[in-house]
């Protein structure tokens, strides 16, 4: 992908953008098939969506024997009809299917060095999927085929952690922030908290939101209590001794626990104790390299 500068500097953790023509993923109507082949169509890989609700699994998916086994299959008819009447299909956790889907990944993993997620959104009407929410990580939306209508407020909860999810009883503000439409080549950029929702246009949609797992200060701060404070007797004694010590004890713990997020080193360890984007990229090119060979 090919983002300007502009955005890094602008955007990149700030704010939305929209990025016009910065991929060349094929559009055309074959690429779909391309992009879906491998997916599987089974809960919990697939999910479908209409105007804000899940449907039940029983609405599209059906069971049959085989080899005197029971099992679970899509039933067309149904998964047809629902399209029509203007349901969405999220494919999730699209990377871990779809080779194409995570040669994207990848390539937005060179740009931006963290570990991503990828789901797929497929609708062919005009209704919503999922309505006005916010995600708790940054999301970039890679438009593969047809336009889609993007609704974007401002966060009422700034930078959130993946705990602090979405709730039922949340409102989004009224005032919008911005009103765009993608199309394919585009990237919509969107930092987590931002409310939004995807309207499809009438036409055959499918876009790869791609979030991305950020390491926060809460992460580092949650990881040293696991790792480091285990090793400290006062953070180990009775709740009741503390209880008794407790400004002695307080003074040691907090004693500690300053030195531990001053280490530089254990910042390192930290990092690496996340998956390394560079094991994604080496699994991606020992793919490249079988399908080359075989
Ligand atoms: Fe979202």
């Amino acid at each position: 992908m090919k983002f300007p500068a502009s955005f890094f500097e602008n955007h990149y953790r700030i704010s939305p953008a929209l990025l016009k023509k910065v991929h060349a993923y094929s559009n055309s109507q074959e690429a779909i098939d391309q992009y879906l082949f491998d997916c599987p169509f089974t809960h919990p890989s697939l999910s479908i969506y209409m105007n804000g609700e899940r449907k039940d699994e029983s609405a599209y998916f059906e069971s049959y024997f085989e080899s005197k086994t029971q099992s679970k299959r899509i039933n067309v008819a149904r998964l047809k009809n629902l399209l029509e009447e203007g349901a969405s299909l999220i494919f999730n956790r699209m990377n871990a299917h779809s080779l194409p889907m995570a040669k994207i990944c990848h390539d937005l993993q060179l740009d931006i060095q963290e570990k991503l997620h990828a789901h797929g959104y497929f609708s062919q009407k005009d209704q919503e999927s999922l309505g006005f929410h916010w995600d708790t990580n940054d999301v970039f939306a890679v438009q593969l085929i047809g336009r889609k209508r993007w609704i974007i407020k401002k966060p009422t909860i700034e930078i959130p952690l993946p705990s602090q999810i979405n709730g039922a009883e949340d409102k989004s503000p009224e005032d919008i922030y911005l009103d765009v439409v993608t199309e394919p080549g585009d990237v919509l950029y969107l930092p987590g908290g931002w409310w939004h929702t995807a309207l499809p246009l009438h036409q055959p949609t499918f876009h790869l939101a791609i979030g991305v797992q950020t390491k926060k200060t809460m992460h580092f701060l949650d990881w040293i209590m696991k790792a480091k404070m285990p090793d400290l007797l006062e953070c180990r004694t009775d709740a009741d001794i503390f209880k008794n010590n407790k400004e002695k004890y307080t003074d040691q713990i907090l004693q500690t626990l300053r030195s531990h997020l001053l280490d530089e080193r254990l910042f390192v360890q930290f990092n690496q104790s996340f998956d390394s984007p560079a094991q994604h990229s080496g699994v991606l090119a020992f793919m490249s390299f079988a399908l080359c060979v075989f």
